[in-house]
């Protein structure tokens, strides 16, 4: 494979706003300043903390990735089958991609070509993933975006001649709020077409302990996930926050269905931050709360679906029934 046949089969767009991404020093000087201290979860994954989530990905009590690429590989083949030629496989935050290989494949057995988007904010990951992936399959042919989630969307410009397969995998959707979740479902919604479908990875509510092992797991990598935000701090925003005086804590709330996590200060101390003229105390226990990780029931999803103006089409499990994989489809009364 010559690399000039690779770079025919590939377009990334970057959308104007994808300078604006994200706002970091005002969002931690925000969240740190605020009674109860916070800082926004998109910011864990800088250049190291996006290779410790790949390594959070293959720890035994990270069930997650493994329950979903299991439930892919069992079905990606009927799901290909519901999907004519052309058919484009979208995907929203498609980071590394390596889940989506799966249903690559099983688009390619039964399809001549297969068009890929992904949309993801990092360029470099983008381009590294996409790269990769050309390489791998001659048939396969991407159109990169680089935005966030709406602007992606937005940019889509599904064309009417081409059914499209999105797909949101990984329970992403459990990073936010359940009220975000419909607005973004509700655009995702207005894009599509009736014969479109969206497939959605969602962790399921279960045992505390089972969750709780998760995210807390024994080799401490969770740990310094969370603990990298504040190298980020240090190195982005002249930071001077000390990670032995730090740990991490993560709880589920059973009440509101979803994992919490925290950075939790040792001692009392202070930190300061050049970048924003900031000095931030903190006393012994007090907590930086820097991670909301949703668990839904099937009576959620449906709510979600019905919410969104989509139905559940289809639904697949792992054999434990830790994870759920779903298959939206356009609300019939709302076309
Ligand atoms: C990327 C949001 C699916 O919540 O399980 C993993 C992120 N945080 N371990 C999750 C995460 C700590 C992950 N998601």
């Amino acid at each position: 494979m010559t690399l000039s046949g690779i770079e025919e089969r590939f377009t990334l767009t970057t959308t104007d706003d994808e300078v604006f991404i994200n706002n970091f020093s005002e969002d931690v000087k925000t969240g740190l300043k605020s009674e109860s201290k916070y800082l926004p979860f998109v910011y864990f994954y800088d250049h190291i903390g996006s290779q410790l989530f790949e390594k959070i990905c293959e720890l035994p009590e990270y069930y997650l990735t493994r329950t979903e690429a299991d439930i892919l590989e069992a079905n990606a083949d009927d799901i290909a089958s519901q999907f004519p030629q052309e058919t484009v496989l979208v995907e929203l935050g498609s980071g590394s991609s390596t889940k989506t290989r799966i249903l690559i494949e099983a688009f390619l057995e039964r399809q001549n070509l297969a068009h890929y988007t992904p949309i993801d904010v990092s360029h470099q990951m983008l381009e590294e993933s996409s790269y990769s992936l050309l390489e791998a399959y001659p048939d396969l042919e991407i159109n990169a975006i680089a935005a966030r989630y709406n602007e992606g969307i937005d940019h889509l410009n599904i064309q009417t001649d081409q059914q499209n397969l999105i797909t949101w995998l990984g329970s992403s959707i459990g990073n936010f709020e359940r009220s975000e979740v419909t607005t973004l479902l509700r655009h995702i919604r207005e894009t599509m077409h009736s014969d479109d479908r969206f497939l959605v990875g969602i962790d399921l509510q279960k045992d505390k302990t089972i969750i709780e092992n998760a995210y807390n797991d024994t080799q401490g990598i969770t740990a310094e996930f969370n603990l990298n935000l504040l190298t980020h701090v240090n190195r982005e925003l002249g930071g001077n926050f000390d990670l032995e005086n730090f740990g991490h804590k993560a709880i589920y709330n059973e009440k509101i269905g979803r994992i919490e996590m925290y950075l939790i200060s040792n001692i009392d101390q202070k930190a300061f931050i050049s970048e924003l003229d900031l000095e931030v105390s903190f006393t012994a226990n007090e907590t930086i709360h820097t991670e909301n990780s949703f668990k839904y029931s099937l009576d959620d999803i449906d709510t979600l679906a019905k919410e969104s103006g989509l139905c559940v089409k289809q639904q697949w499990f792992d054999t434990e029934r830790l994870f759920s994989l779903n298959l939206f489809a356009p609300a019939v009364d709302l076309q």
